[in-house]
């Protein structure tokens, strides 16, 4: 079965076409990266426009890629949220539209559940249930036990920021470009990260939340007392220093869940800040014995992409094929619910 998902739930105009799961067979992405990194952020209302601007041209570039037509496409996936209402709108208009022209099912996914199943992409082998995931992103921060298919059960999440809002945030204070995660890990390679000891707040002696607004002020307050002595020795030492923190406690908190359900055959790391190699590393040098340890194939399966939502639609069309039918008419607003959080 192909899936063709569109995903436009941020700043990336994303359609991929995704076999029975798991073959990719093309993931295009028209990014808008250089866009936002002149504001230092997205601003919603120039997302929306982009995605105007780009919907059609990635999705004609996305059948050539991969050599199809219509007629090879199954089914839609589109994301329907969370994400920014003016970005996920573009992308739900198109999907519905074509759903209704071209007679196809059309299959609504939940963002988070996308990146829930990144690690599915491109692999051969099977994964074994239980898997607990950490999924780690701008907009999310979430530790879920996944018992099978489309049965999770979200174990900890963040209670202020995720830790890559706390990269992005960090990045900006530092002087960084946008996106801060990539920014802060290629500095943090020329730093130290002994320098500063920042805090590792781990909460509650049980608990799987996540917490990084403390380690943000850390940061704030040391910079605001070295003002006037910052060099890029001390904004690397900074960078290596944060990014070990939030590493450290990602980490150990995915340990305490392992720990804690024992029943658990693998572990996974998704989202965006899956991408930051220091992360991988921390957890391979301290992973319990016996324990699977997966990331995302490619670097393009960590952040935002369509091919995590043609993956996540098929399981859940697999769960009840007869709940997703084609459209049949395309009136706006009423042809989905759209939501921001
Ligand atoms: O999953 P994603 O593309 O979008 C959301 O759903 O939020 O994640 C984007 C986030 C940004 O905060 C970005 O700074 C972070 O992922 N990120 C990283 C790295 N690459 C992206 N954080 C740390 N290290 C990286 N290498
Ligand atoms: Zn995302």
């Amino acid at each position: 079965m192909k899936i063709l998902a569109i995903e436009t739930s941020c700043d990336e105009t994303a359609c991929s076409v995704v076999e029975n799961g798991t073959k990719v067979l093309t993931n295009t992405i028209a990014s808008q990266v250089d866009i936002h990194a002149k504001t230092g952020g997205v601003v919603p209302e120039v997302a929306a426009r982009e995605h105007v601007l780009k919907m059609l041209p990635v999705l004609d570039q996305c059948l050539e890629d991969c050599a199809c037509n219509w007629d090879d496409i199954d089914a839609l996936a589109i994301t329907k949220g969370p994400g920014l209402v003016s970005s996920l709108i573009i992308g739900t208009e198109t999907a519905s539209v074509i759903s209704y022209v071209k007679n196809k099912p059309l299959i609504p996914v939940q963002h988070i559940v996308g990146h829930l199943y990144s690690n599915w992409l491109g692999i051969e082998d099977e994964i074994q249930f239980p898997v607990l995931i950490l999924t780690v992103s701008g907009g999310h921060n979430e530790l879920v036990l996944m018992r099978d298919h489309f049965d999770f059960e979200v174990l900890g999440e963040t209670r202020d920021d995720a830790s890559g809002e706390a990269f992005d945030k960090v990045a900006r204070m530092l002087g960084l470009g946008y996106p801060g995660g990539p920014a802060i890990s290629k500095l943090a390679e020329s730093g130290d990260k002994t320098r500063f000891p920042l805090p590792r707040v781990m909460l509650e002696k049980d608990s799987l939340d996540f917490s990084f607004s403390g380690l943000k002020t850390a940061v704030l307050t040391l910079i605001k007392k070295n003002e006037g002595n910052i060099d890029e020795q001390f904004k690397a030492d900074m960078a290596a220093s944060f990014q070990e923190a939030v590493i450290e406690v990602l980490g150990d908190k995915l340990f305490r869940a392992f720990k804690k359900y024992p029943e658990i055959k693998e572990l996974h790391l998704a989202g965006g800040v899956s991408a930051n190699t220091r992360l991988r590393e921390y957890i391979k040098e301290n992973l319990p014995e016996g324990a699977v340890f997966r990331h995302p194939q490619s670097i393009r399966y960590c952040t935002d992409n369509a091919a995590m939502i043609a993956c996540a639609a098929y399981f859940q069309y697999q769960k009840d094929p007869s709940k997703y039918k084609a459209k049949t008419n395309v009136i706006p607003s009423t042809s989905f619910s759209i939501s921001s959080s």
